[in-house]
Protein backbone atom coordinates (compact mmCIF):
# COMPACT_ATOMS: atom_id res chain seq x y z
CA UNK A 1 0.00 0.00 0.00
CA UNK A 2 1.63 3.46 -0.71
CA UNK A 3 0.43 6.72 0.82
CA UNK A 4 1.77 10.20 1.87
CA UNK A 5 1.97 10.89 5.64
CA UNK A 6 1.51 14.66 7.04
CA UNK A 7 2.02 14.86 10.15
CA UNK A 8 -0.48 17.60 12.44
CA UNK A 9 1.60 18.63 15.78
CA UNK A 10 -0.81 20.48 17.91
CA UNK A 11 -0.72 20.78 21.52
CA UNK A 12 -3.18 18.59 22.49
CA UNK A 13 -1.66 15.96 20.48
CA UNK A 14 -0.27 14.91 16.80
CA UNK A 15 -1.71 12.65 14.23
CA UNK A 16 -0.84 11.85 11.16
CA UNK A 17 -3.05 12.53 7.31
CA UNK A 18 -2.14 9.59 5.30
CA UNK A 19 -3.28 9.99 1.94
CA UNK A 20 -2.97 7.54 -0.65
CA UNK A 21 -5.66 5.39 -2.87
CA UNK A 22 -7.73 2.34 -2.37
CA UNK A 23 -6.63 2.71 1.46
CA UNK A 24 -9.92 2.02 3.11
CA UNK A 25 -9.58 -1.69 2.34
CA UNK A 26 -6.64 -1.51 4.46
CA UNK A 27 -7.51 0.69 6.95
CA UNK A 28 -6.44 -1.33 9.86
CA UNK A 29 -2.95 -1.20 8.91
CA UNK A 30 -3.08 2.74 9.46
CA UNK A 31 -4.65 2.48 13.32
CA UNK A 32 -1.83 1.69 14.85
CA UNK A 33 -3.82 0.45 17.86
CA UNK A 34 -2.78 -2.95 18.51
CA UNK A 35 -5.48 -4.01 20.75
CA UNK A 36 -9.09 -4.88 18.42
CA UNK A 37 -11.48 -2.01 19.59
CA UNK A 38 -15.54 -1.97 19.28
CA UNK A 39 -16.00 0.58 16.59
CA UNK A 40 -18.68 2.95 15.69
CA UNK A 41 -19.14 3.83 12.22
CA UNK A 42 -20.99 7.10 10.99
CA UNK A 43 -21.90 8.10 7.67
CA UNK A 44 -24.65 9.36 5.61
CA UNK A 45 -26.54 7.67 2.96
CA UNK A 46 -24.48 8.44 0.01
CA UNK A 47 -21.42 7.30 0.98
CA UNK A 48 -22.51 4.56 3.02
CA UNK A 49 -24.10 2.88 0.00
CA UNK A 50 -20.58 3.33 -2.25
CA UNK A 51 -18.06 2.91 0.86
CA UNK A 52 -19.98 1.66 4.30
CA UNK A 53 -19.26 -2.14 3.59
CA UNK A 54 -15.77 -1.64 3.04
CA UNK A 55 -14.92 -0.15 6.04
CA UNK A 56 -17.38 -2.10 7.75
CA UNK A 57 -15.41 -5.27 6.50
CA UNK A 58 -12.22 -4.05 7.07
CA UNK A 59 -12.90 -3.73 10.49
CA UNK A 60 -14.83 -6.79 11.21
CA UNK A 61 -11.98 -9.06 9.10
CA UNK A 62 -9.72 -7.73 11.62
CA UNK A 63 -11.17 -9.01 14.85
CA UNK A 64 -12.85 -5.49 15.64
CA UNK A 65 -16.42 -5.48 17.22
CA UNK A 66 -18.80 -3.38 14.80
CA UNK A 67 -22.54 -2.71 14.99
CA UNK A 68 -24.70 -1.13 12.27
CA UNK A 69 -23.08 1.80 10.35
CA UNK A 70 -25.13 4.68 11.87
CA UNK A 71 -26.05 6.40 8.97
CA UNK A 72 -27.17 10.21 8.53
CA UNK A 73 -29.30 11.97 5.73
CA UNK A 74 -26.98 13.35 3.43
CA UNK A 75 -26.90 17.32 4.06
CA UNK A 76 -25.81 19.96 5.82
CA UNK A 77 -29.19 19.70 8.20
CA UNK A 78 -27.62 16.56 9.74
CA UNK A 79 -25.32 19.16 11.76
CA UNK A 80 -27.99 19.35 14.24
CA UNK A 81 -28.62 19.36 18.42
CA UNK A 82 -31.99 16.55 16.92
CA UNK A 83 -29.16 14.17 15.33
CA UNK A 84 -26.25 14.76 17.84
CA UNK A 85 -29.08 13.67 20.47
CA UNK A 86 -30.33 10.63 18.01
CA UNK A 87 -26.94 9.33 17.54
CA UNK A 88 -25.22 9.70 20.87
CA UNK A 89 -28.65 7.64 22.56
CA UNK A 90 -27.91 4.98 19.60
CA UNK A 91 -24.08 4.85 20.49
CA UNK A 92 -24.45 4.87 24.41
CA UNK A 93 -26.77 1.71 23.64
CA UNK A 94 -23.94 -0.05 22.08
CA UNK A 95 -22.70 0.12 25.62
CA UNK A 96 -19.27 2.06 24.37
CA UNK A 97 -16.86 2.34 26.44
CA UNK A 98 -13.24 4.97 26.33
CA UNK A 99 -11.39 2.80 24.26
CA UNK A 100 -14.67 2.72 21.50
CA UNK A 101 -13.66 4.43 18.61
CA UNK A 102 -15.16 6.51 15.92
CA UNK A 103 -14.99 6.33 12.12
CA UNK A 104 -16.74 9.52 10.90
CA UNK A 105 -16.85 8.46 6.68
CA UNK A 106 -18.27 11.14 4.48
CA UNK A 107 -17.95 15.09 3.93
CA UNK A 108 -17.64 17.79 5.83
CA UNK A 109 -20.83 17.38 7.86
CA UNK A 110 -20.14 13.70 8.75
CA UNK A 111 -16.99 14.64 9.72
CA UNK A 112 -18.11 17.61 11.94
CA UNK A 113 -20.87 16.03 13.37
CA UNK A 114 -18.94 12.95 14.16
CA UNK A 115 -15.95 14.54 15.91
CA UNK A 116 -18.51 16.70 18.02
CA UNK A 117 -20.07 13.74 19.13
CA UNK A 118 -16.48 11.98 19.75
CA UNK A 119 -16.06 15.08 22.21
CA UNK A 120 -18.69 15.19 24.36
CA UNK A 121 -19.22 11.53 24.67
CA UNK A 122 -17.85 10.06 28.03
CA UNK A 123 -15.73 13.19 27.77
CA UNK A 124 -13.96 12.54 24.90
CA UNK A 125 -13.09 9.46 23.00
CA UNK A 126 -11.11 8.91 19.88
CA UNK A 127 -12.42 9.40 16.31
CA UNK A 128 -10.62 8.74 12.91
CA UNK A 129 -11.53 11.22 10.01
CA UNK A 130 -12.12 9.01 7.02
CA UNK A 131 -12.89 12.02 4.35
CA UNK A 132 -14.22 11.51 1.08
CA UNK A 133 -15.50 14.68 -0.40
CA UNK A 134 -12.97 16.68 -1.95
CA UNK A 135 -13.75 19.77 0.81
CA UNK A 136 -13.51 17.45 3.73
CA UNK A 137 -10.20 15.80 2.36
CA UNK A 138 -8.83 19.42 1.41
CA UNK A 139 -9.82 21.80 4.83
CA UNK A 140 -12.84 20.16 7.42
CA UNK A 141 -11.00 16.60 8.36
CA UNK A 142 -7.93 18.54 9.49
CA UNK A 143 -7.36 20.89 12.54
CA UNK A 144 -9.98 19.27 15.10
CA UNK A 145 -12.77 22.15 14.38
CA UNK A 146 -15.90 20.37 15.13
CA UNK A 147 -19.60 21.31 15.22
CA UNK A 148 -22.78 21.83 14.34
CA UNK A 149 -25.73 24.30 13.18
CA UNK A 150 -28.09 26.37 15.25
CA UNK A 151 -30.92 28.70 14.06
CA UNK A 152 -28.84 32.05 14.72
CA UNK A 153 -25.82 30.58 12.69
CA UNK A 154 -23.42 27.93 11.57
CA UNK A 155 -21.18 25.87 13.67
CA UNK A 156 -21.74 28.27 16.58
CA UNK A 157 -22.14 25.05 18.92
CA UNK A 158 -19.09 22.52 18.60
CA UNK A 159 -15.14 21.79 20.15
CA UNK A 160 -11.94 22.00 19.36
CA UNK A 161 -10.93 17.76 19.23
CA UNK A 162 -8.71 16.66 16.94
CA UNK A 163 -9.11 13.11 15.43
CA UNK A 164 -6.54 10.41 15.96
CA UNK A 165 -5.95 9.99 12.56
CA UNK A 166 -6.99 11.32 9.08
CA UNK A 167 -7.34 9.09 6.31
CA UNK A 168 -7.64 10.46 2.95
CA UNK A 169 -8.72 7.42 0.07
CA UNK A 170 -8.53 9.75 -3.08
CA UNK A 171 -10.23 6.93 -4.99
CA UNK A 172 -13.36 7.48 -3.23
CA UNK A 173 -13.87 10.99 -5.20
CA UNK A 174 -14.40 8.95 -8.27
CA UNK A 175 -18.20 8.74 -7.28
CA UNK A 176 -18.77 12.55 -6.34
CA UNK A 177 -20.46 14.47 -7.94
CA UNK A 178 -18.62 17.40 -9.90
CA UNK A 179 -20.88 20.00 -7.88
CA UNK A 180 -19.45 19.23 -5.02
CA UNK A 181 -15.86 18.95 -6.34
CA UNK A 182 -15.77 21.94 -7.56
CA UNK A 183 -17.30 22.52 -4.05
CA UNK A 184 -14.39 21.30 -2.59
CA UNK A 185 -11.92 23.13 -4.80
CA UNK A 186 -12.90 26.26 -3.96
CA UNK A 187 -11.52 25.44 -0.51
CA UNK A 188 -8.00 24.26 -2.28
CA UNK A 189 -7.35 27.64 -3.85
CA UNK A 190 -8.43 29.41 -0.93
CA UNK A 191 -4.92 28.31 0.37
CA UNK A 192 -3.35 29.46 -2.48
CA UNK A 193 -5.12 33.05 -2.18
CA UNK A 194 -4.46 33.84 1.83
CA UNK A 195 -1.17 31.71 1.94
CA UNK A 196 0.87 30.73 -1.04
CA UNK A 197 1.35 32.48 -4.42
CA UNK A 198 3.41 29.32 -5.77
CA UNK A 199 0.64 26.99 -5.02
CA UNK A 200 -1.77 29.83 -6.33
CA UNK A 201 0.55 29.90 -9.63
CA UNK A 202 0.11 26.00 -9.87
CA UNK A 203 -3.44 25.97 -9.73
CA UNK A 204 -3.64 28.88 -12.43
CA UNK A 205 -1.97 25.62 -14.74
CA UNK A 206 -3.50 22.86 -13.12
CA UNK A 207 -6.75 23.44 -11.69
CA UNK A 208 -8.63 22.04 -14.83
CA UNK A 209 -6.92 18.91 -14.44
CA UNK A 210 -7.67 18.56 -10.65
CA UNK A 211 -11.65 18.58 -11.69
CA UNK A 212 -10.89 16.62 -14.72
CA UNK A 213 -9.80 14.06 -11.38
CA UNK A 214 -6.89 13.56 -13.16
CA UNK A 215 -5.00 11.53 -10.25
CA UNK A 216 -1.65 13.24 -9.80
CA UNK A 217 -2.79 16.83 -9.88
CA UNK A 218 -5.81 15.66 -7.54
CA UNK A 219 -3.43 14.13 -5.21
CA UNK A 220 -0.91 17.27 -5.15
CA UNK A 221 -3.93 19.65 -4.67
CA UNK A 222 -5.24 17.52 -1.62
CA UNK A 223 -1.52 17.09 -0.29
CA UNK A 224 -0.35 20.94 -0.37
CA UNK A 225 -3.83 22.17 0.75
CA UNK A 226 -3.31 19.76 3.92
CA UNK A 227 0.18 20.32 4.39
CA UNK A 228 -0.39 24.12 4.51
CA UNK A 229 -3.66 23.79 7.59
CA UNK A 230 -1.09 21.43 9.44
CA UNK A 231 1.32 24.13 9.52
CA UNK A 232 -1.35 26.35 10.46
CA UNK A 233 -3.08 24.36 13.26
CA UNK A 234 0.16 23.35 14.76
CA UNK A 235 0.99 27.17 15.33
CA UNK A 236 -2.39 28.10 16.14
CA UNK A 237 -4.75 25.24 17.25
CA UNK A 238 -7.22 27.55 18.78
CA UNK A 239 -7.41 30.25 16.92
CA UNK A 240 -6.25 32.62 19.87
CA UNK A 241 -3.76 34.20 17.95
CA UNK A 242 -5.03 36.14 14.26
CA UNK A 243 -3.03 33.37 12.20
CA UNK A 244 -5.56 30.23 11.73
CA UNK A 245 -8.56 32.75 11.44
CA UNK A 246 -7.27 33.37 7.92
CA UNK A 247 -7.93 30.02 6.65
CA UNK A 248 -11.89 32.04 6.83
CA UNK A 249 -10.59 33.89 3.90
CA UNK A 250 -13.93 34.50 2.31
CA UNK A 251 -16.20 32.98 4.72
CA UNK A 252 -17.79 35.81 6.75
CA UNK A 253 -19.47 36.66 3.62
CA UNK A 254 -19.70 32.76 2.77
CA UNK A 255 -21.12 31.87 5.95
CA UNK A 256 -23.66 34.58 5.70
CA UNK A 257 -24.98 33.89 2.35
CA UNK A 258 -25.11 29.98 3.58
CA UNK A 259 -27.24 30.95 6.47
CA UNK A 260 -29.63 33.28 4.11
CA UNK A 261 -29.94 30.45 1.98
CA UNK A 262 -31.01 28.42 4.72
CA UNK A 263 -28.31 26.06 4.35
CA UNK A 264 -30.05 23.63 1.72
CA UNK A 265 -28.87 22.67 -1.71
CA UNK A 266 -29.19 26.36 -3.22
CA UNK A 267 -25.55 26.90 -2.05
CA UNK A 268 -23.24 24.21 -0.91
CA UNK A 269 -20.21 25.33 1.60
CA UNK A 270 -17.89 25.24 -1.02
CA UNK A 271 -19.69 27.37 -3.56
CA UNK A 272 -20.73 30.39 -0.58
CA UNK A 273 -16.26 30.38 -0.33
CA UNK A 274 -16.04 30.88 -3.75
CA UNK A 275 -18.45 33.98 -3.68
CA UNK A 276 -17.51 34.55 -0.54
CA UNK A 277 -13.39 35.28 -1.52
CA UNK A 278 -14.59 37.53 -3.87
CA UNK A 279 -16.20 39.41 -1.97
CA UNK A 280 -13.60 39.88 0.39
CA UNK A 281 -10.88 40.58 -2.38
CA UNK A 282 -13.51 42.95 -3.99
CA UNK A 283 -14.14 44.57 -0.58
CA UNK A 284 -10.31 44.67 0.25
CA UNK A 285 -9.49 46.59 -2.88
CA UNK A 286 -12.08 48.85 -1.71
CA UNK A 287 -10.35 49.86 1.64
CA UNK A 288 -7.16 50.38 -1.18
CA UNK A 289 -5.45 47.68 1.42
CA UNK A 290 -4.80 45.32 -2.23
CA UNK A 291 -3.56 46.33 -5.77
CA UNK A 292 -6.36 46.84 -7.95
CA UNK A 293 -7.21 43.05 -10.28
CA UNK A 294 -6.60 40.60 -7.84
CA UNK A 295 -10.19 40.29 -7.05
CA UNK A 296 -11.03 39.75 -11.00
CA UNK A 297 -7.78 37.30 -10.99
CA UNK A 298 -9.58 35.12 -8.59
CA UNK A 299 -13.02 35.92 -9.94
CA UNK A 300 -11.66 34.59 -13.48
CA UNK A 301 -10.22 31.67 -12.22
CA UNK A 302 -13.29 30.33 -10.91
CA UNK A 303 -15.32 31.60 -13.42
CA UNK A 304 -12.75 29.84 -16.49
CA UNK A 305 -13.89 26.74 -14.44
CA UNK A 306 -17.05 26.87 -14.40
CA UNK A 307 -17.37 27.88 -11.14
CA UNK A 308 -20.37 30.90 -10.22
CA UNK A 309 -19.41 33.77 -8.34
CA UNK A 310 -23.26 35.55 -8.32
CA UNK A 311 -25.31 35.00 -5.55
CA UNK A 312 -27.68 32.75 -6.72
CA UNK A 313 -30.51 34.83 -5.12
CA UNK A 314 -31.67 38.01 -4.33
CA UNK A 315 -31.33 40.02 -1.05
CA UNK A 316 -30.05 43.28 0.80
CA UNK A 317 -26.67 44.61 2.13
CA UNK A 318 -28.44 45.04 5.41
CA UNK A 319 -29.24 40.84 5.32
CA UNK A 320 -25.85 40.19 5.02
CA UNK A 321 -24.65 42.28 7.64
CA UNK A 322 -26.97 41.05 9.79
CA UNK A 323 -25.82 37.73 9.10
CA UNK A 324 -22.57 38.15 9.44
CA UNK A 325 -22.99 39.70 13.20
CA UNK A 326 -23.02 36.35 14.34
CA UNK A 327 -19.04 35.19 13.13
CA UNK A 328 -17.30 33.94 15.79
CA UNK A 329 -14.49 36.25 13.90
CA UNK A 330 -16.62 39.46 15.57
CA UNK A 331 -15.62 40.56 18.61
CA UNK A 332 -17.00 43.40 21.37
CA UNK A 333 -19.78 43.26 18.88
CA UNK A 334 -17.63 44.67 15.80
CA UNK A 335 -17.27 42.86 12.50
CA UNK A 336 -13.66 41.23 11.89
CA UNK A 337 -13.38 40.04 8.45
CA UNK A 338 -10.13 38.27 7.06
CA UNK A 339 -9.03 40.82 3.83
CA UNK A 340 -6.07 40.46 1.42
CA UNK A 341 -3.06 42.36 1.09
CA UNK A 342 -2.32 40.57 -2.24
CA UNK A 343 -2.64 36.91 -3.63
CA UNK A 344 -0.75 34.53 -0.81
CA UNK A 345 -0.91 37.49 2.30
CA UNK A 346 -4.15 37.57 4.30
CA UNK A 347 -4.60 39.81 7.20
CA UNK A 348 -7.74 40.21 9.86
CA UNK A 349 -9.03 43.53 9.87
CA UNK A 350 -11.06 44.69 13.02
CA UNK A 351 -14.04 46.93 13.92
CA UNK A 352 -15.07 47.22 10.54
CA UNK A 353 -17.00 49.74 9.79
CA UNK A 354 -21.03 48.70 9.02
CA UNK A 355 -21.87 51.48 6.97
CA UNK A 356 -18.98 51.26 4.69
CA UNK A 357 -19.93 47.40 4.43
CA UNK A 358 -23.55 47.81 3.63
CA UNK A 359 -22.32 50.70 0.87
CA UNK A 360 -19.50 48.37 -0.76
CA UNK A 361 -22.28 45.71 -0.69
CA UNK A 362 -24.49 47.65 -1.93
CA UNK A 363 -22.28 48.71 -5.35
CA UNK A 364 -21.48 44.61 -5.80
CA UNK A 365 -25.08 42.76 -5.32
P1 LIG B 1 -21.24 17.12 2.76
O1 LIG B 1 -20.69 16.37 3.88
O2 LIG B 1 -22.67 17.48 2.79
O3 LIG B 1 -20.91 16.32 1.42
C1 LIG B 1 -21.37 16.82 0.20
C2 LIG B 1 -22.23 15.80 -0.53
O4 LIG B 1 -21.39 14.86 -1.15
C3 LIG B 1 -23.20 15.02 0.34
O5 LIG B 1 -24.39 14.83 -0.37
C4 LIG B 1 -22.49 13.68 0.52
O6 LIG B 1 -23.39 12.64 0.75
C5 LIG B 1 -21.80 13.54 -0.79
N1 LIG B 1 -20.58 12.74 -0.81
C6 LIG B 1 -19.51 12.86 0.00
N2 LIG B 1 -18.55 12.03 -0.40
C7 LIG B 1 -19.02 11.36 -1.47
C8 LIG B 1 -18.46 10.38 -2.34
N3 LIG B 1 -17.21 9.97 -2.23
N4 LIG B 1 -19.24 9.89 -3.34
C9 LIG B 1 -20.52 10.35 -3.49
N5 LIG B 1 -21.08 11.29 -2.74
C10 LIG B 1 -20.34 11.78 -1.72
O7 LIG B 1 -20.47 18.50 2.55
P2 LIG B 1 -18.94 18.86 2.38
O8 LIG B 1 -18.89 19.81 1.26
O9 LIG B 1 -18.09 17.66 2.35
O10 LIG B 1 -18.62 19.62 3.75
C11 LIG B 1 -19.29 20.79 4.09
C12 LIG B 1 -19.34 20.89 5.59
O11 LIG B 1 -18.02 20.95 6.11
C13 LIG B 1 -20.05 22.13 6.08
O12 LIG B 1 -20.91 21.79 7.12
C14 LIG B 1 -18.93 23.00 6.59
O13 LIG B 1 -19.33 23.86 7.63
C15 LIG B 1 -17.96 21.98 7.08
N6 LIG B 1 -16.57 22.46 7.15
C16 LIG B 1 -15.90 22.23 8.29
C17 LIG B 1 -14.58 22.61 8.39
C18 LIG B 1 -13.81 22.28 9.63
O14 LIG B 1 -12.67 22.74 9.76
N7 LIG B 1 -14.33 21.48 10.52
C19 LIG B 1 -13.95 23.23 7.31
C20 LIG B 1 -14.67 23.45 6.15
C21 LIG B 1 -15.99 23.04 6.07
N1 LIG C 1 -11.74 25.78 8.00
C1 LIG C 1 -11.13 26.73 8.87
C2 LIG C 1 -10.39 26.12 9.99
O1 LIG C 1 -10.28 24.93 10.09
O2 LIG C 1 -9.87 26.84 10.80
Amino acid sequence: MEYDTINVNTPSGSYPIYLGDNLLKNLVNLLHTPNKRKAIIISDNNVSIHYGAIVRNALSDAGWSIDDILVVPAGESSKSFNIVEDLASKILSHKIDRQTMIFALGGGVVGDLSGFLASILLRGIEFVQIPTSLLAQVDSSVGGKTGINVSTGKNLIGSFYQPSSVIIDTSTLKTLPIRELKSGYAEIIKYGIMYDIDFWQWLQENGSKVLDNDTEALKYAILRSCEIKAEIVAKDEKETSNLRALLNFGHSFGHALEYLAGYNDVLKHGEAVAIGMVMAAKFSEKMKICPLGVARDIENHLNSLDISTEIPFKLKPEDIINAMKFDKKNKNDMINLVLLEDIGIAVVKNNIDAENLALFLKGII
